[in-house]
Formats: structure tokens, C-alpha cells, sequence
């Protein structure tokens, strides 16, 4: 249906309620305004009589503390009025986190450093995004950490980041990600090289505690860390060694009791964990929309998304490049030499012979200047992809967010692919 056939419709929102609609079917855009009163979108203050478009895939709730009028434009698949919502809860965790940072302050101490964790589909990245807007909003310049590998809001799928907040989320395309720390994993998902997991989160933490420091402001404001929804045996020790790796002060559990329980279990009772309905809201997402959302995720690094990105495209000799991949195919422990254990081959590098295997592939570009450097452990400067092999002349295109020639020459191979049909 065309945007002209739509008629605008407007909403009443009582306090306490929120809008949520969701767009599915492709090509579909939906116009939403604030007529009049306040309204947010997951933390972000909606300005009135701006028109803010949101596109298919959106899931949107748009919340009011003190009632408003919005008005819609164009077809939604689902679209409701909840008066029902734990908003009221989270900003008295708000509250809770901005009282230490007062006091952090005051001290001159480290802030908040906290926690979300949660099963699958819960609202966990949703609540990170509340309580950094809150932050923001407030004047606060919180550190954001995310440990989601599969769906993690920084940088690209097959890795973990951290960026510096000091602007609330932009309603269309999320937190600004100037200069991100990353880590390459290479893997959808953390079980693929549990010790590497471990290795690159043990890592983001020594860096980011020492980066918090080095900044008053940001020191007081602490760090939001979202984690994945992987929360049973390896997912759970991994959350484990997340907590005691940033020192965190609390832990958000969001809907699972289990999970609180185990929490409160294990974890020293310095800190805080603290249970959270999840929203009645939150969409669950099959298989095939969260490889979906991971294919959408690249384009964007490379393309951008409301505001487009023109990515390079050159051709580099496979004698300019050292390719290495993250850990070599697990031998028995009877196997390895006397007095290593077969998880240290997951550490290891192992170059790889460039060919037709690397075709769509994204390569991560190290920081590392030789092998020699603890590749492993040091951050990516960014991605490029693979889009053509050629065999005779012995190269490869790339697609690179930067111009020639590339920052280095380090590149390591992800699983994760993307096919370039811009
Ligand atoms: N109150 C709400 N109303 C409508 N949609 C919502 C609401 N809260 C969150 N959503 C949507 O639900 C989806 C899932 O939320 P979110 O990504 O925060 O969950 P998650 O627990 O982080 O999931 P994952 O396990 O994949 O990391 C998102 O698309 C989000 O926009
Ligand atoms: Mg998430």
C-alpha cells in the first residue's frame, strides 16, 4: 500500500504506557510523530513534530511516563497499546546505578560497573540501551560493553567491543560507534572456541577498567556490560568469568529464576543481583531472523544504514598478506606434546593458504604489527570481506571500509561470510 492511501491515525497514551508496533513485511515504512506531551523510544527522548521513520524488521516500543500523543503513518504488522510494562521498575534501577555514581564521584572512585544477563530474547540489549540512555541523559559518559558475540550492537557479528556513550541512541540507528575497541572471535557463537572466548573477554576487561580510569567523568559513570543469552553450562561459566573479570558491582537477571538463583549461588555476596521481569514486548526471534539480523549487521558496517557508507573495492596480492585463522582443528589430549592440553590449540594461529576457501569470508585487519605480537590478544582495527579470488594472477578483491592500502598486513579469518550484492 502506498504511504498517500495511509491515513495518519493518532494514539492517546495514558502515564505509564507505551506504544509497540512491529514491521515485517518487506519494503513497508511507518511515520510516527509526538503530537504533544513526552515520549521515548527505548531511552531516547522523541523531539515533537519530527517524523521519525522506521523501516521493516523495526520492533518498537515507544514509552511515556507522563502520557502523549503520537501519531502513526502507514501499515504495521502488529500494533498495540500496553499499559502493562516494567519501565517503572528499570528506572528505579536507573536511580540505584546514578546514586553510586553520585557517590563515585564524590570519592573520586570508580563507578557502577553492572551486568545484564538473561536467556534468549528477554530484552537484554534492549535494557543495556534504557540504561545508557538514561546515563547519557543525565550527563553521565558511560563505558558500554558488549560480549554478544551473535548479536552483539557493536561493530560486527564473530566479535565482542566496547565504545564510549556520551550521546543518547540515535531512534534509527542506534549508539554512535566512533573508535570502538574490538576483538575477533571469528565464530557465531562463543561455543566454537570456548578458550578464545574466554581469552578476548579477560582482555576487554583489563583494557576497559584501565580506560574508565583515565577519565574522571567516565570513571564515576562505570559500565554497562550486555552479555549473550547462552545461560546453561559453558554459556553460564562464561557469564561467571565475565563477572569476575570486570569486578561487577550487580547483575541484572532479566526473567529467568534459574538463572538468579545460580547467581546468587555462585557469586560473592558483595555483589548485587537483582531479578527483573523481562516486557511483555520483547519479540522472539527464530534462527533464520537472528542470521538475518547478522547479515544486516555487516552490510551496515560496510554501507551504513540511514546514512550511507561508500566502501572501497581493490585488489591486494595473496604474497602481501599473512592470513592466519584461530585455532587448529582439536586433537586428543594424548596426542599433544607433553604438558599441553588440547584447548591450547584453540589459541593458536595457523596460517592459511589463501585460495577459493577465503571467497566472501570476512577477514578481521589486526592491530598486531608481526606475528611475533600477541595477535590473539590485541584489538582489530576493522573488517573487510572477501568478494573475488583469483587464482591465476594470484589475488583477491576486497570490499574495505577504507581506501588502499590496507593498515595492515595481519588479516584473521572469520566463519562468519557476506555476499556483496550492493
Ligand atoms: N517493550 C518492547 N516492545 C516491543 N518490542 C520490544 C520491546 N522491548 C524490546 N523489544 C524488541 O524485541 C527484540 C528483542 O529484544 P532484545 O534484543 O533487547 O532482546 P535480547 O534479550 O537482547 O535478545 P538476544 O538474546 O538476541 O540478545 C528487539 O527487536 C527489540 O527491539
Ligand atoms: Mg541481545
Amino acid at each position: 500500500m502506498s504511504e498517500e492511501a495511509e491515513k495518519p491515525v493518532e494514539y492517546n497514551l495514558e502515564a505509564d504506557s507505551e506504544l509497540r508496533f512491529e514491521l515485517e513485511a518487506k519494503g513497508e515504512k511507518v511515520f510516527v510523530e509526538l503530537k504533544s506531551g513526552f515520549a521515548e523510544l527505548f531511552g531516547t527522548e522523541l523531539v515533537k513534530g519530527k517524523a521519525y521513520e522506521f523501516t521493516t524488521g523495526a520492533k518498537v516500543a515507544i514509552f511515556t511516563y507522563h502520557g502523549c500523543v503520537l501519531e502513526v503513518k502507514g501499515k504495521t504488522d502488529v500494533l498495540y497499546v500496553a499499559k502493562e510494562t516494567p519501565m517503572v521498575q528499570y528506572i528505579n534501577c536507573h536511580a540505584a546505578l546514578e546514586q553510586m555514581r553520585e557517590i563515585a564521584e564524590e570519592k573520586n572512585v570508580q563507578g557502577p560497573i553492572v551486568m545484564v544477563v538473561g536467556p534468549m530474547d528477554v530484552g537484554k540489549t534492549t535494557l543495556c540501551r534504557i540504561f545508557l540512555n538514561y546515563a547519557v541523559r543525565v550527563g553521565r559518559r558511560p563505558m558500554f560493553v558488549d560480549l554478544d558475540i551473535g548479536q552483539g550492537c557493536i561493530s560486527i557479528p564473530g566479535t565482542i567491543g566496547a565504545i564510549l556513550v556520551e550521546r543518547p541512541a540515535s531512534l534509527e540507528e542506534g549508539f554512535s560507534q566512533q573508535a570502538p575497541l574490538v576483538y575477533h572471535l571469528g565464530h557465531k557463537s562463543p561455543s566454537s572456541n570456548d578458550a578464545l572466548y574466554r581469552i578476548i573477554i579477560s582482555k576487554m576487561a583489563e583494557v576497559t577498567l584501565e580506560a574508565l580510569q583515565a577519565n574522571k567523568k567516565t570513571k564515576a559513570s562505570g559500565m554497562i556490560i550486555n552479555t549473550c543469552g547462552w545461560v546453561k553450562g559453558g554459556g553460564y561459566r562464561h557469564l561467571l568469568h565475565a563477572a569476575q573479570a570486570f569486578e561487577v558491582g550487580a547483575i541484572f537477571v532479566l526473567d529467568q529464576e534459574r538463572l538468579y538463583n545460580e547467581l546468587l549461588r555462585d557469586i560473592p555476596a558483595f555483589v548485587k543481583v537483582v531479578l527483573l521481569p523481562k516486557s511483555g514486548g520483547v519479540v522472539e526471534r527464530s534462527g533464520a531472523s537472528r542470521a538475518e539480523a547478522r547479515d544486516i549487521r555487516i552490510k551496515e558496517y560496510f554501507y551504513g544504514h540511514r546514512s550511507p557508507l561508500y566502501p572501497h573495492s581493490f585488489d591486494v596480492k595473496w604474497s602481501d598478506l599473512k592470513i592466519y585463522k584461530i585455532g587448529a582443528p582439536a586433537l586428543p589430549d594424548s596426542c599433544m606434546p607433553l604438558g599441553m592440553k588440547a584447548e591450547d590449540n584453540m589459541t593458536k594461529l595457523v596460517a592459511v593458504q589463501p585460495g577459493p576457501n577465503l571467497l566472501h569470508h570476512i577477514l578481521a585487519v589486526s592491530f598486531a604489527e608481526s606475528i611475533e605480537d600477541d595477535v590473539i590478544q590485541t584489538n582489530v582495527a576493522g573488517f573487510i570481506c572477501v568478494t573475488h579470488v583469483d587464482c591465476d594472477r594470484q589475488t583477491i578483491t576486497v570490499l574495505s571500509p577504507q581506501p588502499r592500502p590496507l593498515p595492515n598486513v595481519i588479516l584473521l579469518l572469520s566463519e562468519l561470510q557476506f555476499m556483496d550484492t550492493h
